[in-house]
């Protein structure tokens, strides 16, 4: 049995809490080609109506609000969001093993069911960061802490840079491993606010099974055409 439905190669990136913004993106890009991601933004202002918008035009869609909580409030928010009938959830690793489980416990794995990945280390947290809040042996130590332990329970893999998908590939091997990777830039294009891009070709190379991609699609002229550039370079 598979342990979670088919994921596109690319998850556009919405990234705005307008309808208005959100509908006339959704009506340029094409379905067969990417899933959408909504966020808490999106999701903040518009609630479950914009996955809808999204599953209406027949997207996949990865609900990105990085649940972290204690386990039953986990499992409740993973159930309802399973019930959206969404692609992939993710949740927080930090949240903890019993965390993870319960999440697991209310996603099963199966053909029809989302992916269920997890965040180990924000990309935003640096050294000193982490040393803040208590861990003191660095980012690249608790990235692999974590990964075992959403491993461990059975989670279908992580969000992560693609400096570290390939890493994240030996922990979540095989294509059941689920490696998602923002931070990626067609070649030539601008890095916006992002640090240490790869090209979306070579996100795939190291691990990445599927993409997450904002403004060089959202913020281009054309949209539609500029997924389909990115398409043909994968
Ligand atoms: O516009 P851009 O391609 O940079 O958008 C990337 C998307 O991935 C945004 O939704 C951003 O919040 C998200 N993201 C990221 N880096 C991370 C985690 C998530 O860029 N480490």
């Amino acid at each position: 049995m598979a342990a979670h439905c088919a994921q596109p190669r690319i998850y556009v990136a919405l990234d705005s809490a307008r309808q208005a913004r959100i509908e006339a993106l959704l009506d340029q890009l094409d379905p067969s080609l990417c899933g959408i991601k909504i966020g808490k933004e999106a999701f903040t202002s518009l609630g479950p109506m914009a996955v809808d918008m999204a599953r209406q035009r027949g997207f996949p869609v990865f609900l990105d609000l990085k649940f972290h909580d204690i386990p039953n409030t986990v499992h409740q928010a993973c159930r309802a969001a399973a019930d959206l009938g969404v692609s992939l959830v993710n949740v927080h690793a930090s949240g903890g093993r019993r965390m993870l489980a319960a999440a697991r416990e209310a996603i099963a794995p199966g053909s029809e069911a989302p992916g269920l990945i997890a965040v180990t280390v924000l990309t935003s947290m640096e050294d000193a960061d982490l040393a803040e809040v208590g861990v003191t042996d660095g980012a690249a130590r608790q990235v692999a802490r974590l990964a075992g332990l959403v491993a461990g329970e059975g989670l279908d893999g992580v969000v992560c840079s693609p400096r570290e998908a390939a890493e994240m590939r030996h922990v979540f091997p095989g294509e059941e491993g689920v490696i998602v990777t923002p931070g990626v830039r067609p070649a030539g294009s601008a890095p916006d606010d992002q640090r240490r891009v790869l090209t979306p070709a070579a996100a795939i190379q190291v691990g990445a099974s599927s993409l997450v991609i904002g403004r060089p699609i959202t913020a281009a002229p054309s949209p539609g055409e500029a997924l389909r550039e990115i398409v043909a370079t994968l």
